[in-house]
């Protein structure tokens, strides 16, 4: 099933409570919530403290991207804010095994993501442990930029893994430059959740998120 999911990146700050209210009403499936360090990549968002925010504001599952250098160091924050699932990127910690072990034993699905230059094989040891993954399509750190057609075959990689493999589970996810022209390629490749900001707020909000489900099913 097609399940989108709008990344609050795009929204307008100061009325962060009628977006997010108005996404569920949309017919968005998740929240994706962008998690900027400065560091780990170019740019900076906000904190747990938003997500805290957030969190009795809908029903909506909060999907939490960690965009942050060692990110063990606030899984237990996040947590505690109320997400339900936290990813992780691949390239951000040095003991990716454990950083995942922890989002578990926090009591919250875990996800891993790779930037465009990091290829599956990097984190095939940890398929069996992860609930998502999470290919981005552009390099982190933007809202608003240009989709890579070349991180389809990635997607295609984790789909063919999963069929192969009973204990790979996890759903796939994409993430950057996603819109009613690219979002069908990437269904067909076999991603499961599409992330779209600038897409999803540059119109009508349910009007976009229909139209996105309907381009992904074409
Ligand atoms: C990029 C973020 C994305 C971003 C997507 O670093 O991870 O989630 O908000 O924005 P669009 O859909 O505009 O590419
Ligand atoms: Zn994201």
């Amino acid at each position: 099933m097609t399940q989108i999911a709008p990344s609050i990146l795009s929204a307008d700050f100061m009325n962060l409570q009628r977006d997010v209210q108005n996404l569920e009403a949309a017919g968005a499936d998740l929240l994706h919530v962008d998690i900027m360090d400065g560091m780990f990549v170019p740019n900076m968002s906000f904190g747990a403290q938003v997500v805290s925010g957030i969190r009795p504001l809908t029903k909506l599952v909060l999907d939490v991207h960690l965009m942050v250098e060692q990110p063990e160091r606030y899984i237990e924050q996040f947590a505690q804010a109320g997400s339900d699932l936290i990813m992780i990127h691949a390239e951000a910690t040095k003991h990716l095994y454990r950083g995942l072990q922890m989002i578990k034993d926090a009591g919250v699905k875990a996800g891993v993501v790779i930037n465009p230059g990091t290829p599956v094989s990097y984190i095939e040891a940890v398929l069996p442990l992860v609930d998502q993954v999470l290919v981005m399509t552009v390099n982190p750190g933007f809202g608003g930029q240009k989709f890579i057609p070349a991180m389809l075959t990635k997607v295609s990689e984790l789909a063919a893994y999963r069929d192969q493999h009973a204990d790979a589970t996890y759903q796939i996810e994409v993430d950057g430059g996603v819109n009613d022209q690219t979002i069908a390629a990437c269904a067909q490749a076999g991603a499961d959740i599409f992330v779209a900001g600038s897409y999803t707020f540059a119109g009508d909000l349910t009007e976009r998120i229909a139209l996105l489900k309907k381009a992904a099913n074409e």
